[in-house]
């Protein structure tokens, strides 16, 4: 069976946390796409130039989560997903991901629109800029890492601009998507508008 379910929205919308609870009740690989251009930001930072470092990741590369969410390393995937040549270089992977028996599902920016735009089930997950800053700015508290409510704010939405407007693959809702408000919405709502949409689907 190839199944796949494409989720896109902005930084701390929910993607994740539903991303990963579809992919275990339905047995379906999952691949959180932003890990890969942390990875190529994370290089970057290091002082590779964006395309050698996207041409040179590996598989390890991505299983440093603790080095890779952090803001810095954040920015610096927004900063080179901008380059057309940095996303092309991902595509492939992302694509033959998404095509493994058994199924999978997919987070990013651009799998509805661009990596899967045949994905049997797209799924647009946002929230308000306050709502999701305050959740990153959680998350971030809980591992120690010191910054203060208005800077993840600000990098929020620095984010949220870079990825929307740039011309490359922008963060934008695919026509055949459905949204999911998560602003004034628990999680446990969420998942189960998720599961409502993914069951029609499986049962048609
Ligand atoms: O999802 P996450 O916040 O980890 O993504 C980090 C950055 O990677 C995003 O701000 C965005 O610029 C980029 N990204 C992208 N396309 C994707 C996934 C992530 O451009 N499919």
């Amino acid at each position: 069976m190839i199944f796949t379910v494409a989720i896109d929205g902005p930084a701390a919308a929910g993607k994740g946390t539903i991303s990963k609870a579809v992919a275990q009740d339905y047995g379906l690989a999952h691949l959180d796409t932003g890990l890969l251009y942390r990875a190529v930001g994370w290089r970057v930072l290091q002082g590779e130039a964006p395309v050698a470092a996207a041409t040179a990741l590996e598989a390890g590369d991505l299983s440093h989560d603790d080095r890779l969410r952090t803001p810095e390393v954040a920015q610096a995937a927004s900063e080179v997903a901008v380059l057309p040549e940095v996303r092309e270089k991902l595509l492939d992977f992302q694509r033959n991901f998404a095509r493994r028996d058994g199924g999978a599902v997919l987070d990013g920016r651009d799998i509805g629109t661009v990596i899967c735009p045949d994905a049997d089930v797209k799924l647009f997950v946002t929230a308000s800029a306050e709502a999701r800053a305050e959740r990153r700015f959680l998350e971030l508290e809980a591992k120690g890492i010191g910054v203060s409510r208005a800077q993840v704010l600000a990098d929020v939405q620095a984010r949220d601009a870079r990825d929307s407007s740039r011309d490359a693959a922008p963060m934008v809702a695919a026509e055949d998507a459905v949204t999911i408000d998560t602003t004034n919405m628990s999680i446990e709502a969420a998942l189960d508008r998720v599961r409502e949409i993914i069951g029609l689907k499986l049962q048609a």
